[in-house]
């Protein structure tokens, strides 16, 4: 949920940690630190609030600082403020450390640590990983220690023994004054990558703090750290076993991270979809042919077109995503499917029975909870599947293997193109499992011939966005919203009341639209706006019923309907049209406005879209 950085080379320091943690942003941002060595002790600036506002209190770069590790945060031990912030210094002043992560012993250990003469100041668990590496590095001269790191560097041994000590998630960066030119990194549970450029070394949680300076990278796995220093980097794992690392090509360009001409990433990876779904599914289908190829699973198709049980895990708009999935799976290949959030999933001794094959999704491949949930399932015995974004990632080095979305880096926090992209390779999955299963060949080639088209159907739904404008405006003053759909449109109702909840802080819920009258529909008021997806199919009869009860009660009706549906017009108070496609393959459609519709919403309401309050990418903790 943070962000850490570290700088170790040539150059000077600050502007590139400043610049790194800027693209580490999203990942956190209530406040923000630097630690700087190279003119004597370590020099630690921090702040409360976003870089820009760390920027205001820096002092000049120094060039003989070119040493420095820097932290964004996003708060769970202690509120966002000054003393709270990363970089945090050992009692000793020696240590420092940046985290991403959650201590679950701190308390123990800081009640120890105290009965040790450790001293305090924060409230945070990352200062116990500090005090706890720095009561090593001290004790580590009083004889009986010494034994211990003989041979080994003292301050390797000292972060080795502290986090032999540690029970739950990080990703660090950790500095000593005694060692000016050496930094340690180590990993678990959240992501770190070393980034191996001339002369010159870059650790952070993303790549995107390292492209700008190299795209060789080593990618660490849990449990392991990296030692930089005068004479290059080695890994080993927390317990001193060394583990070879081979170096890796970091994929993405600065450019797919840069705003370019847009106001907002969110906005550019929702104009972005076109191309990211050509990408995705480009070599996946074979509109010849009538075939899907999904090179990634190619060893395991035979087994999920056995299966008797398919679970898909995830959390947040991923899960939107698997709930599609399992309509998608149910209808074209028979197979029983159910879509559990992986917070739940993790916690409720779920039944796995011999042949149940967990699909786990998620954009960022970081996810705590669908990472936990894919733990659970494996040691149940379950095949585990990835649909991931981000190449080299947590879930998709854990997983039995799976499909990459090749969106591209998605920075805007509330999930858009990754929402596409899942459904599509879903889509993709479902049409040849059906094929094998359940459906015939004809119509397995028209559903792809369709698919193959839905990429430029969205840029046409993306020419109404000025016009989607104009419906959040005329509704903006409304702080409660409904959102309703059917069948394969009910999980895109949910995403359009996520999507408008996050970034505008709009009350919005999102509804089977036949349950509006079990209870839902007392909300209903004089102006309410409530959203209905009533594109074409075989409820289309229905949800214009549930349309005419929430009309006569007052509400506000903006409707997505598919084009050239004349029939809505009457009933409709606002109509966004979207391209006629069977409505196995709407959900890719239909969501696209509502994605526009929250995004408009937020800048009407002068909300920093791409950094919603209190939210942060991705979610590293519990
Ligand atoms: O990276 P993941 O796809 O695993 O993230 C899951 C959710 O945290 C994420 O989709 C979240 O709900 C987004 N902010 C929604 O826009």
């Amino acid at each position: 949920m943070c962000g850490i950085v570290a700088y170790l080379g040539k150059k000077v320091a600050q502007p590139i940690l400043i610049e790194g943690l800027k693209r580490l942003e999203y990942r956190g941002y209530d406040s923000a630190g630097v630690a700087l060595l190279g003119s004597g002790a370590i020099k630690i600036k921090k702040t409360s609030g976003r870089i820009s506002a760390l920027e205001g209190i820096l002092d000049e770069p120094a060039a003989a600082e070119t040493f420095g590790i820097g932290h964004t945060r996003w708060a769970t031990h202690g509120e966002p403020n000054t003393i709270n912030a990363h970089p945090h210094l050992d009692y000793t002043c020696k240590i420092a450390v940046v985290h991403n992560g959650i201590i679950e012993n701190y308390g123990t250990l800081k009640t120890w640590l105290q009965n040790e003469g450790a001293r305090f100041v924060s409230e945070t668990d990352t200062e116990v990983i500090a005090n706890l590496i720095g009561y090593f590095y001290a004790k580590g001269d009083e004889g009986e220690g010494r034994s211990q790191f003989d041979g080994q560097n003292k301050f390797e041994w000292a972060v080795q023994r502290a986090l032999q000590e540690l029970h739950g998630t990080y990703g660090l960066a950790i500095v000593c004054s005694d060692f000016p030119d050496m930094l340690i990194g180590a990993k678990k549970g959240s992501p770190l990558i070393l980034g191996v450029g001339d002369n010159e070394y870059i650790l952070a949680s993303d790549a995107a703090a390292i492209v700008e300076h190299t795209t060789q990278a080593i990618y660490l796995a849990d449990n392991e750290m990296v030692t930089v220093g005068p004479e290059g980097f080695h890994t080993k794992t927390i317990d001193n076993v060394t583990v070879a690392k081979d170096l890796t090509q970091i994929e993405f360009s600065l450019e797919q991270i840069e705003l370019g001409d847009f106001a907002h990433h969110m906005l550019k990876e929702i104009s972005e979809q076109p191309t990211a779904l050509t990408t995705c599914m480009g070599g996946r289908i074979d509109r010849q042919n009538g075939k899907i190829k999904l090179g990634g699973l190619a060893g395991y198709l035979r087994e999920l077109t056995r299966t008797k049980h398919l679970i898909l895990t995830a959390c947040g708009t991923a899960f939107h995503a698997g709930l599609v999935g399992e309509f998608l799976f149910e209808q074209l290949a028979r197979i029983p499917t159910d879509t559990e959030y992986a917070s739940e999933f993790r916690y409720r001794n779920p039944i796995i029975e011999d042949g149940t094959v967990v699909i786990s999704i998620s954009q960022s491949g970081e996810t705590a909870d669908t990472l936990a949930a894919i733990e659970q399932a494996k040691e149940r015995g379950a095949t585990v599947l990835g649909i991931v974004n981000v190449v080299g990632s947590s879930i998709a080095r854990t997983t039995d293997a799976g499909i990459y979305l090749h969106v591209g880096p998605e920075i805007g926090v509330a999930s858009t193109k990754a929402f596409t992209a899942q459904v599509a390779v879903l889509t993709m999955l479902a049409i040849e499992l059906g094929r094998r299963r359940h459906i015939s060949s004809d119509e397995a080639g028209r559903y792809i011939d369709q698919l193959s088209q839905i990429p430029d159907k969205i840029s046409q739904i993306l020419q109404q966005s000025d016009h989607i404008k104009e419906i959040a405006s005329a509704n903006i003053d409304r702080d409660n919203w409904l959102f309703l759909g059917r069948g394969f449109n009910y999980p895109v109702a949910l995403e359009g009341a996520l999507k408008l909840k996050e970034i505008s802080y709009i009350h919005a819920e999102g509804l089977p639209a036949a349950e509006m009258k079990h209870g839902p529909i007392a909300l209903i008021v004089d102006g309410m706006p409530a959203v209905f997806i009533a594109t074409t199919g075989p409820q289309y009869d229905k949800i214009m019923g549930n349309i005419e009860e929430v009309r006569a009660r007052g509400g506000k009706i903006i409707v997505v309907a598919t084009e050239g549906d004349e029939n809505i017009k009457k009933h409709a108070d606002h109509l966004i049209t979207v391209p006629d496609v069977p409505e196995l393959l709407q959900p890719i459609l239909t969501v696209v406005p509502l994605q526009l519709l929250a995004y408009h919403a937020a800048v009407l309401r002068g909300h920093d879209v791409d950094k919603p309050r209190n939210l942060a990418k991705s979610v590293t903790v519990e």
